[in-house]
């Protein structure tokens, strides 16, 4: 069956007719969300989406593009053929580059069109037309279902070039899903571009991610290519998305809808071909409500948006997380791996982990490091733990009735204590970073 969509009658009546003519069965949508209804719904029998680049007055085809790469989420393998009104080739190329198929041009030749449908046809005939092709996710433990359902929409959108979101708390595994994103894509054989943008002032911004020539600054000694530049054909990592400024948004944003920029103190314009992933700890639609983050840009890089769990959301992972750092950690020291025992385990399933899977591998790393022995015990493991973990009075972390609020708050005064207020030292322990700490220093009105 093939799907037409577009928002004209006419031309929906016409390609039916013709198609129909053909022998094929036909199906018609008038717009995106009917679109995207018909390919939920018949995604077995679907064999060819049709698709018009514009929907109600707009003219500038990013209404088509998002179709085109929501039906390539919802299924890969399904050709899409563009149509384009004519003279518009910058488009159908960006719609070729983002998975289309082929394009046509209105008006179109009818054997024309009828040819590309064929081909299109025979050409993907054994393509499945479900995320059945295979996702490498060995680096990721875990068998959670809010983990594995996440994997498992990484694993449609790792093929196509849509824009990905990762959303997560410090610590929950962000970087990884973005590798794994990458090393799953056609782009695999091209560089991953990883940009830290935190903390990233604007004109640092500018020279690192556009680059410069010789000369643009003082101290710019020779030509440098930017982040955009080095990922060309490749993946741009954009992690801490949420402490971008408003001014670097902005250019950003450029960058994103363009695919062009200009190295600093150079007006010739550059193009570079990426895909973009991001990821942040921030809430950015409260950032988008409260002005501190632009919603073009939200809207540009969430196309896709993975939320990972806190490690406190699946404990069920715990023990094979465990086991698999202790392992990697033997082995990596050159030592045997330690047998955790049964009472440790539930000792490490019950902590609170402010600072997430990156907190219990460090604790993991901590135990074995310190006390060298081949079998672990509970009190290892407490010995090792962050300061609120050793403050039960049984020899329990001390979860008992205290939310994770107290637990977070007080795990943070401990270490403050501890570390008599040195920061750096204080966010290292908790395995999160200086700025989430100030974040929740103000969260919970901590006073240093
Ligand atoms: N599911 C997992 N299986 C195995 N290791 C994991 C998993 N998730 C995270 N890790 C490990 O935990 C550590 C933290 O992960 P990662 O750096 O990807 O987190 P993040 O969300 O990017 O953190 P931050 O917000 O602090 O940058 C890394 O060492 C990573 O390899
Ligand atoms: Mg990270």
């Amino acid at each position: 069956m093939i799907l037409i969509v577009d928002d004209d009658k006419a031309v929906r009546l016409s390609l039916s007719v013709l198609l129909k003519r053909a022998g094929h069965d036909v199906l018609a949508a008038d717009g995106p969300e009917t679109a995207l209804d018909a390919v939920r719904g018949h995604r077995n029998s679907l064999r060819l989406v049709i698709m018009d680049m514009n929907f109600g007055r707009s003219t500038s085809g990013e209404d088509g593009l998002e179709l085109l790469q929501r039906v390539k989420v919802l299924s890969p393998g399904l050709p899409v053929i563009l149509i384009t009104a004519w003279g518009s080739i910058p488009l159908a190329v960006e719609g070729m580059r983002l998975g289309a198929f082929d394009f046509i041009t209105k008006p179109w030749d009818n054997r024309m069109l009828l040819q590309q449908v064929e081909t299109a046809l025979t050409l993907t005939h054994d393509v499945p037309s479900d995320a059945d092709t295979v996702f490498d996710r060995s680096a990721i433990i875990g068998h959670n279902r809010a983990l594995t359902e996440l994997l498992d929409t990484a694993a449609r959108v790792a093929p196509t070039d849509a824009p990905v979101l990762i959303l997560g708390e410090n610590g929950t595994g962000k970087e990884l899903v973005a590798q794994a994103i990458h090393a799953n894509s056609p782009r695999r054989a091209n560089p991953l571009v990883m940009v830290n943008l935190g903390g990233i002032s604007q004109s640092l911004f500018e020279s690192e991610m556009f680059g410069h020539v010789k000369g643009a600054y003082t101290g710019a000694g020779a030509d440098r290519k930017g982040r955009f530049e080095m990922a060309d054909k490749g993946t741009v990592f954009l992690d801490e998305i949420g402490d971008l400024d408003l001014s670097c948004q902005v250019k950003l944003l450029r960058v994103l809808q363009q695919h062009t920029f200009e190295r600093l103190g150079e007006s010739k314009p550059r193009k570079a071909d990426f895909r973009v992933i991001a990821a942040t700890n921030a809430d950015l639609w409260a950032m988008v409500s409260d002005h501190r983050f632009r919603e073009d840009l939200l809207y540009r890089i969430n196309l896709i948006t993975l939320r990972l769990p806190p490690l406190r959301e699946r404990r069920d992972d715990i023990p094979l997380l465990v086991e698999k750092f202790a392992a990697d950690f033997a082995k990596t020291s050159g030592m045997r791996t330690p047998e955790v025992s049964a009472e440790a385990m539930d000792y490490l399933c019950r902590l609170p982990y402010p600072g997430n899977i990156r907190e219990l591998k460090n604790l993991v790393e901590r135990t074995i490091l310190v006390s060298g022995s081949p079998r672990l015990e509970a009190s290892d493991f407490s010995r090792n733990a962050n300061p609120t973990t050793t403050v039960g009075e049984t020899g329990r972390p001390g979860l008992g009735s205290a939310s994770l609020d107290d637990l977070e708050r007080s795990a943070i005064e401990n270490a403050l204590r501890l570390h008599r207020g040195n920061i750096s030292k204080v966010a290292t322990e908790l395995g999160i970073t200086r700025q989430t700490l100030y974040r929740k220093l103000e969260k919970y009105d901590i006073r240093r």
